[in-house]
């Protein structure tokens, strides 16, 4: 399962436009083996690699996303907001950012966006991508700050891997990492504490914290257990790459 340290985020996010295969490829570039990208659902059914809840800051679109449809978002310059050296890089759909992703030989830690409503919609999808076209579980986290979503996939493959994502972690959070037999748990480093990460450790489970680009900040965390650190520019962490 996790074999490395250093997990790029939303591909590499400061190496090339976030979520777009350029920034999957920029993080393999680096030397990052996993990759963190975040999915969410469009119109139609669409499943498409991106973060906002709307397209303005990320592409040439406006409007929110769960109303954009596939034809449409395909479309979008997502590259130009970055830098003008990655115009015309596009919104990846799903199927297209998981064989970009094995192509290069990376793990996926694939975030489920998490509006409330749209739980029953989004998880089967993504469920039914992955069962199709993922092939190496032990490359494959899922997690999302959304716990009925995690619960769903929990329902649907108990085999996956699966983590909550948490800013805060919550008084129950081993009650729900148990009830999904979570592999990790996902969390802001700058709000964990010692004794929390001592006791997601002792409980036996993988620590991997979000989002860091500066070691410094987050060398304490290394000895209290953190397994990996999800970062946007993996470079910064060459040294952790190969250990
Ligand atoms: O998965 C870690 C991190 O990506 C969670 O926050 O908002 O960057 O998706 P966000
Ligand atoms: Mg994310």
């Amino acid at each position: 399962m996790i074999d490395t340290k250093v997990i790029g985020h939303r591909g590499a996010a400061l190496l090339a436009p976030e979520n777009t295969l350029a920034s999957i490829r920029a993080a393999a570039e680096a030397g990052a083996t996993w990759v963190e990208i975040d999915v969410s659902l469009i119109n139609e059914g669409g499943l498409v690699i991106f973060h906002d809840n709307t397209l303005d800051r990320c592409t040439d679109g406006s409007g929110p996303i769960r109303k954009a449809l596939p034809a449409d978002v395909a479309l979008l310059d997502a590259g130009s907001s970055f830098s003008t050296e990655f115009a015309g890089e596009k919104v990846p759909t799903l199927l297209e950012a998981l064989e970009c992703i094995q192509a290069l030989g990376l793990g996926l830690n694939l975030e489920i966006k998490h509006d409330a409503n749209d739980v029953e919609n989004i998880v089967p999808a993504v469920m039914a991508t992955l069962r199709d076209y993922w092939q190496d579980e032990d490359k494959l986290i899922i997690s999302s700050f959304n716990y009925a979503a995690l619960q769903l996939c929990y329902e649907i493959d108990s085999y996956r891997h699966l983590a909550p994502l948490y800013d805060d972690i919550p008084e129950n959070w081993q009650e729900q990492a148990e009830a999904i037999q979570a592999y990790s748990v996902h969390c802001l480093y700058s709000r964990l504490t010692q004794p929390q990460a001592q006791q997601i450790k002792a409980a036996g489970y993988k620590l991997i914290c979000f989002t860091a680009n500066d070691p410094n900040v987050v060398e304490p965390l290394w000895l209290w257990g953190m397994d990996a650190i999800i970062t946007d520019d993996p470079t910064k962490f060459a040294s952790l790459l190969d250990s």
